[in-house]
């Protein structure tokens, strides 16, 4: 046995080991778990005890030559690529991916800032509501046709617990706990139980606005609407105002716009009018306000509300909604440079 320590010995000593590769064959011959070295001590663990003394030693200094050299050489190596990586300052960097945010987000902050601007302040509510925030409290009488306008998801057919179909459930919320004057704007998810295709779908995006106080007028209301237009959509857009039907609003309007895409000469899109329909809006009821316990008689306000779905379709030209929440990578991918 002394023989064959002699003889590794001397191998170990004439190895040489001049890269990453021949350091691990080092590694692997010697100090590996099934290497020579362990080999050995196996076999000194059965050997007769005289002998014992005698072959240790020199099992011993085969130990430590091996372990380092295999500990020096590692060091230069290591020393080498760590050197390799901080010292080729020219070496071009790894890729950064830049992630995107959804399109949906980058509207919804787009024209929270536009009315921020001007006073507004954000405020939330719940998207699980009840009737008389949703529908009540905002003069939809108890089986008035009017709630048919919005079809409801009920929660466990309870017919006072459902997912709120417009944001302007929040509109009561805020005004049965604050005192005009109020200002706000306020974004939300909403849900409509409605069969699922490129225009349509069970749930979607809106901003509501609010602005309650003494003397407000239908005028306040159009100047507001047409700031946001042009700033959303350029200085030389138009609005138009047709004259429609809220429970919550008198009188009540829908506000179009310009259309974006032919300047208003008329085109495919605007299906050759020349307008989009954008938002409702109109004069809140004093009924509401009197809901509210605002005084109808000292107060006035308006509101709008608006999909943020369909600000988006005009903006990035995208013409099926579903595109939204389907999560295509080849979709959202485009929106990388946006803000
Ligand atoms: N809540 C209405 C809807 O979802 C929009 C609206 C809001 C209209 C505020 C008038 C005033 O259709």
């Amino acid at each position: 046995m002394k023989e064959t320590i002699e003889q590794l010995l001397n191998k170990v000593r004439s190895f040489t080991i001049k890269s990453a590769e021949e350091l691990e064959q080092f590694r692997s011959e010697f100090l590996s778990k099934k290497g020579k070295l362990n080999e050995l001590f196996d076999q000194f663990k059965v050997l007769p005890k005289e002998q014992k003394k005698e072959v240790g030693q020199i099992l011993n200094i085969l130990k430590i030559e091996v372990t380092e050299k295999y500990e020096q050489h590692r060091n230069l190596f290591q020393q080498e690529t760590k050197s390799l990586d901080y010292n080729d300052l020219t070496r071009p960097s790894e890729p950064i991916h830049l992630g995107s945010r959804h399109p949906i987000s980058i509207v919804r902050k787009e024209i929270i800032s536009i009315f921020q601007r001007i006073g507004f302040v954000i405020s939330e509510g719940p998207e699980i509501e009840d009737d008389w925030h949703v529908f009540t409290a905002l003069n939809f009488p108890l089986e008035h046709p009017a709630r048919d306008m919005q079809d409801t998801f009920f929660i466990r057919r309870n017919p006072d617990i459902l997912l709120r179909t417009h944001t302007s459930s929040v509109q009561i919320r805020i005004m049965e706990s604050q005192k005009p004057p109020i200002r706000i704007i306020m974004p939300g998810r909403v849900y409509r139980n409605e069969a699922i295709s490129s225009r349509a779908h069970c749930f979607f995006h809106q901003v509501e606005g609010l602005y309650i106080d003494k003397k407000v007028s239908f005028a306040d209301l159009k100047q507001t609407l047409l700031y946001f237009a042009r700033e959303m959509f350029g200085i030389h857009t138009q609005i138009r105002l047709r004259p429609s039907y809220f429970p919550f609003t008198e009188p009540s309007a829908e506000m179009d716009i310009s259309c974006n895409l032919c300047g208003g000469s008329g085109c495919a899109f605007c299906k050759y009018t020349g307008w989009v329909e954008i938002l409702g809006c109109g004069m809140v009821d004093p009924n509401v306000l009197e809901n509210c316990n605002i005084s109808s008689k000292e107060y006035t306000g308006f509101a709008f509300g608006l999909g943020i779905e369909r600000i988006t379709n005009l903006k990035y030209r995208v013409n099926d909604i579903r595109l939204f929440s389907e999560n295509d990578i080849r979709f959202l991918k485009q929106f990388t440079s946006a803000i």
